[in-house]
C-alpha cells in the first residue's frame, strides 16, 4: 500500500495488550472499520491487488467484513470459510494446530469448482495456520487458491513461512 495508507491504517488499529489472553498483543481492527474513508481505502486496495479472480474466501470472523466489500468491489461471489459446526450444508473441513490443541474450518462442498480462481482475504496473518487450512479447503473444492490478501501481516510469527505456495498481499506489516 501506498505510505499515507500504511500510516492511517497503522494509526486506526488498536493494540490491546493480554487479549485474549497476558502475554498477547491484540491488533483490534474496529476503529478501522469505523472510520468510512479508510475502510474505502483498504478495500479499495485489496481488490486493486487482486488480480484476476472468480471467487473471495473470507475466513472467520474479522475476515469477513473485508472479504464482503472486496468481493463487491471485484464483481465476484464471496464464500464464507467457518468455524466447526456453523455452515448449515455438506462441508470440507481441515484441522489444524494451535498453540495449545486443534481448529477446525470448514466450507460448504458446492462452493467453489474446477477452475475458480480463489482470493483468500482475513484481516490478519499470524502464524499463517488459519490462511494454510483455508488454501487447503480451496484446493480440496477442486478450485486455484490464486492468493491471500491480508490487513496486516505480524512477520515476527513467520506466518508467510508455512505459505510458500500461495502469493501473499499485505497492507501493512509489523
Ligand atoms: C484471527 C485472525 C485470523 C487468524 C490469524 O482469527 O482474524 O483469522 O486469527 O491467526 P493465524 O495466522 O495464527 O492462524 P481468530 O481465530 O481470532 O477468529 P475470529 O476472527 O473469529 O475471532
Amino acid at each position: 500500500a501506498s505510505q499515507g495508507l500504511q500510516q492511517s491504517i497503522l494509526g486506526l488499529i488498536r493494540d490491546v495488550p493480554d487479549y485474549p489472553k497476558p502475554g498477547v498483543l491484540f491488533k483490534d481492527i474496529t476503529p478501522l472499520l469505523d472510520d468510512s474513508a479508510a475502510f474505502q481505502a483498504v478495500v479499495t486496495a485489496m481488490a486493486e491487488a487482486a488480480g484476476d479472480v472468480t471467487k473471495v474466501v473470507g475466513l472467520e470472523a474479522r475476515g469477513f467484513l473485508l472479504a464482503a466489500p472486496v468481493a463487491l468491489a471485484l464483481g465476484v461471489g464471496v464464500v464464507p470459510v467457518r468455524k466447526s459446526g456453523k455452515l448449515p450444508s455438506e462441508t470440507y473441513a481441515e484441522t489444524y494446530d494451535l498453540e495449545y490443541g486443534t481448529a477446525t474450518i470448514e466450507i460448504h462442498r458446492d462452493a467453489l469448482r474446477p477452475g475458480d480462481r480463489v482470493l483468500i482475504v482475513d484481516d490478519v496473518l499470524a502464524t499463517g495456520g488459519t490462511a494454510a487450512a483455508a488454501a487447503s479447503l480451496v484446493r480440496k473444492s477442486g478450485a486455484e487458491a490464486a492468493g491471500l490478501s491480508v490487513l496486516m501481516e505480524l512477520t515476527f510469527l513467520d506466518g508467510r513461512d508455512r505459505l510458500t505456495d500461495l502469493p501473499i498481499h499485505t497492507l501493512v506489516a509489523v
